[in-house]
């Protein structure tokens, strides 16, 4: 297999960390990105990767991180939309949003937007969740304060949405898009904070993002949703085959940024 270029967000700690040192190890080459300077500075150093610094509750460090990836490659093979938050002690942005919509759902798809002309033929691996919950309109606008697991199961359909939309829209014009549950309560920070258990394998999380990126299987599923708790492709929660409401949280995006 020839070695691919895989950009993961979010990999200065939990299941990005874990699957950028597989991938790493595979012979691919990694980009990792993460907010925190300092913890971003030694992951590139240990594993001596190329990094890129963002905070994705702050959209315009989103966009900024798209431009620094487009001035330095002509093409991306796979990006892994991993960055993630559930449990916060502040859920408001400067801008009134809920940083679990911004950074969850809105910072991967205005990063993938923007990185379009050079994923051409690639892979966009979205990360999902078995906690998905319905959108609610007011609330992706920031005019509803939600409970930690309400707002974060949201923002998990709504990536899930989005993924199937956009593929959907794009077809073969674009990258297979995949949104994908690692698998519930693997052993990371998140888990351990949100639920005071120390969690499962995060190997289990590490595996299927390494399958998604690498296997030729997947090329069939674009705007699926693979469910790793079950091992197969599956279909979301609620509303989320509901075409016409994907449109409009891709449209309210859209706006957003
Ligand atoms: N663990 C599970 O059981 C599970 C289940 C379903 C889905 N997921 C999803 O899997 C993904 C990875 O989660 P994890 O369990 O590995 O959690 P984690 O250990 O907390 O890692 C999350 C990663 O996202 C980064 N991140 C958080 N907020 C950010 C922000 N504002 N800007 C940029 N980066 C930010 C973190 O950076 P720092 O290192 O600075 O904190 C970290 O690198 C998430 O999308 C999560 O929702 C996890």
């Amino acid at each position: 297999m020839s070695s691919k270029i895989i950009l993961i967000t979010g990999s200065t700690d939990g299941i990005g960390l874990a699957t950028a040192k597989k991938l790493t190890s595979l012979g691919h080459k990694v980009i990792v990105h993460g907010r925190n300077t300092e913890k971003l500075n030694k992951v590139a150093t240990e594993l001596d990767l190329e990094s890129v610094q963002a905070d994705f509750s702050n959209l315009c460090e989103v966009q900024s991180m798209a431009d620094f990836i487009l001035e330095k490659y002509d093409k991306i093979d796979v990006l892994i939309n991993n960055a993630g938050v559930f449990k916060v002690s502040n859920p408001r942005t400067t801008d009134g949003y809920d940083v679990r919509y911004v950074v969850n759902t809105f910072a991967p798809y205005l990063l993938t937007k923007k990185l379009l002309p050079i994923l051409k033929k690639g892979r966009v691996i979205n990360l999902s969740s078995a906690a998905q919950a319905s959108v609610d309109f007011e609330a992706m606008r920031g005019n509803i304060v939600m409970d930690d697991f309400e707002a974060y199961a949201q923002s998990k359909l709504a990536i899930t949405m989005w993924s199937r939309y956009v593929a959907n829209t794009m077809g073969s014009n674009g990258p297979v898009f995949i949104a994908v549950n690692p698998a519930s309560l693997l052993g990371t920070k998140m888990v351990k904070e949100g639920f005071n258990t120390a969690g499962n394998d995060i190997n289990i999380g590490v595996n299927i993002l390494t399958s998604l990126s690498l296997d030729d299987q997947h090329l069939k599923h674009s705007g699926e949703y693979y469910d790793n708790d079950n091992q197969r492709y599956s279909v979301p929660q609620a509303d989320g085959l509901d075409d016409e409401k994907a449109k409009r949280i891709v449209e309210l995006m859209d706006d957003i940024i």
